[in-house]
């Protein structure tokens, strides 16, 4: 798959998303959102009513990723919001419920991952998904460090999609710029989130354009 990127609107300005949004619609394969909630990670954001204006503001495809203890509580929100796909994450628990619940609401299903948390967890939700999110910093905020440890994982995840002929996106997650993203490509990812250095560069646009073409050289 050709490199695609997804804008994390975490590092926007929430006052101005609608321009924000703007500002990199050409160059964005879809837009991710970072929901958090208090208790899955230390930090709070939005909800379901931002994606509804998103929504109304945007066709590009919304990729939702809950950083939430109880998602099945909230699918159908996101989903009635519109939604395109939502990632739960595998530490929360009830994964094969709530992939049930995501495929019922007619979400795309999206499973996240922490750094810590080991290939055998997600291993056998490896055919059922469309996105494996591996996060390359710890979840909870924008800006930090990339956790080149996790490039083992990736490698491992990359190689068992192949072998089984799976082709959900392998999407990275956190500390993506230019020289990330081309570390987290050769190890096999092929969906790729940033927020700061996107949302923080002088032209988001160009920075898109950058990480992407790095990742393609790869
Ligand atoms: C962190 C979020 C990320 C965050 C990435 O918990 O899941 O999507 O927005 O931000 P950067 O690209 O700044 O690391
Ligand atoms: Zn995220």
């Amino acid at each position: 798959m050709p490199p695609r990127i997804a804008p994390s609107i975490l590092s926007a300005d929430f006052a101005a998303l609608g321009a924000a949004v703007d500002q990199v619609a050409g160059e964005a394969d879809m837009l991710h959102v970072d929901v958090m909630d208090g208790h899955f990670v230390p930090n709070l954001t939005i909800g379901p009513p931002v994606v509804a204006s998103l929504r109304r503001h945007t066709s590009l495809y919304l990729d939702c990723h809950l950083m939430i203890d109880e998602p099945a509580r909230y699918l159908e929100a996101f989903r009635d919001a519109g939604a395109d796909g939502c990632s739960v994450h595998v530490e929360v628990g009830g994964t094969a419920n709530l992939i049930r619940q995501m495929r019922d609401l007619g979400l795309d299903v999206g499973l996240a991952v922490n750094p810590e948390t080991s290939f055998d967890v997600f291993e056998p939700w490896l055919d059922q998904v469309d996105l494996l999110l591996l996060m390359t910093v710890h979840a909870g905020f924008g800006g930090q460090a990339f956790m080149d440890e996790v490039m083992p994982k990736v490698r491992q995840a990359r190689d068992a999609l192949d072998r089984q002929g799976l082709r959900p996106a392998l999407q990275v997650d956190g500390g993506i710029g230019e020289k990330t993203a081309g570390v987290a490509a050769a190890a096999g990812a092929d969906l790729f989130v940033a927020g700061s250095a996107i949302f923080g560069a002088a032209d988001p646009a160009d920075a898109a354009r950058r990480i992407r073409a790095a990742a393609a050289r790869s």
